[in-house]
């Protein structure tokens, strides 16, 4: 399928769900107050990957917390490709040091905002084109 369209009605602030897109898993977090401002914090000097990595912003955007969300009126949510820019493990949510994700398989870390912190992947997990349609309904692609 060219694209999907995912109910995210169901989802809380703190919870996620995973689809799938194009043979891949793709997650999809409400974030918590909490988990949006420890990502906004965190200064761009200190990411290893400070491109956004965004599909739906111009190639050069940064990483910051907004950036990497939804965007500012829907900052707390979160969509990206659940494959680790290592190679390609599904990094496990709400595990690591920043409690963001955490790929199992050489120890990537990533921060509530899906960026590389840690660990040998060198970019932050990548987000596909995506937009709300409604308040409820994401589509990706
Ligand atoms: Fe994720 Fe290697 S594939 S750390």
């Amino acid at each position: 399928l060219a694209s999907i369209e995912v109910d995210v009605s169901s989802l809380e602030p703190g919870m996620s769900l995973t689809a799938k897109w194009r043979g891949k898993p793709i997650f999809i977090r409400n974030r918590t107050p909490e988990e949006v401002k420890a990502a906004d914090e965190v200064a761009l000097s200190d990411l290893k990957d400070p491109v956004a990595r965004n599909a739906n912003l111009p190639s050069d955007a940064q990483a910051t917390g907004v950036d990497r969300s939804a965007g500012k009126d829907k900052e707390n949510w979160i969509v990206m490709i659940g494959s680790c820019t290592h190679l390609g493990c599904i990094p496990l949510g709400q595990a690591g040091e920043y409690n963001g994700w955490f790929c199992p398989c050489h120890g990537s870390v990533y921060d509530t905002a899906g960026r590389i912190r840690k660990g040998p992947a060198p970019q932050n997990l990548a987000i596909p084109t995506y937009s709300f349609i409604s308040d409820k309904v994401i589509k990706i692609g």
